[in-house]
């Protein structure tokens, strides 16, 4: 299936409502997250297929530490096997695989494959594809502030060169575009400390659909909707979308 028009070059999801998707049919629940490991896949083939450039899928923050153990448990062994399961179609649909977040903060066996996913894939090509991780974004911004601080205090920067662009380049998505579209499935209203400073203008979507029961359509329902939408960045006129 092809998409013509104004393609958001960067979409980022927030995938909500595994637990509740398997509440509601009294299932434990990990058997949501399983069936959201699903819909990743989904998604990130209809996401080469739509020929989306990057996307960022927010797959476990620094706030989910403090679920049960036992949930935190099983999702890391999911996180294992979906390393281990995807990593031949990663290779094969052109797909770049790359983590964002406190890596060193995961099972030392998780941090292994991510490494070899990204190794394996950093000469495709077709989709960027990034999993935050232990991802705090209020944690992001202070690691970067404290970086530029060192910078400037052992004297190889000066604090007149401390710019937006040279701050960018301090957070975890150093190299990547600010994202164009945000995702959050759920029907939630909130950002959850996702990409705070790099979704400054990005358009927004939420789907009333839990997470492992958003499909392609949905997506690309999305999308359209994303391409119905002025973008002003702060000014009157109506800009044209700028990877159109
Ligand atoms: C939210 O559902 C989801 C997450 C904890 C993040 C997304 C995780 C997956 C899609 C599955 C795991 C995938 C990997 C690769 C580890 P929730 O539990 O917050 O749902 P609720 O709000 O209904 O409780």
């Amino acid at each position: 299936m092809e998409v013509t028009g104004n393609l958001p070059q960067h979409v980022a999801i927030i995938m909500d409502g595994n637990g509740r998707w398997a509440e509601e049919r009294h299932l434990p629940r990990i058997h949501g997250h399983q069936k959201g490991v699903e819909t990743i896949r989904e998604i990130v083939r209809a996401a080469r297929e739509f020929k989306i450039k990057y996307m960022t899928l927010y797959a476990f923050s620094k706030e989910n530490w403090a679920r049960p153990k036992k949930e935190v448990d099983f999702l890391m062994r999911l996180l294992g096997a979906y390393l281990d399961s995807e990593l031949k179609e990663l290779e094969t649909n052109q797909v770049r695989f790359n983590v964002i977040g406190r890596m060193d903060e995961l099972p030392k066996g998780v941090q292994e494959k991510i490494r070899r996913n990204m190794q394996r894939t950093e000469h495709n090509r077709g989709l960027f594809l990034t999993l935050a991780l232990s991802y705090s974004s209020r944690v992001e911004i202070t690691d970067a502030a404290k970086r530029l601080c060192r910078d400037v205090h052992e004297g190889r920067l000066r604090l007149e060169e401390i710019t937006e662009d040279r701050f960018q380049d301090a957070l975890y998505t150093r190299g990547i575009p600010d994202p164009d579209l945000l995702i959050r499935t759920s029907g939630e209203l909130r950002v959850s400390n996702f990409l705070l400073w790099q979704i400054s203008y990005t358009e927004i979507y939420v789907s009333d659909k839990y997470w492992p029961d958003f499909k392609k359509e949905d997506f690309l329902e999305a999308i359209q909707e994303y391409q119905k939408r002025e973008r002003r960045f702060g000014m009157t006129e109506r800009v044209k979308l700028p990877h159109g």
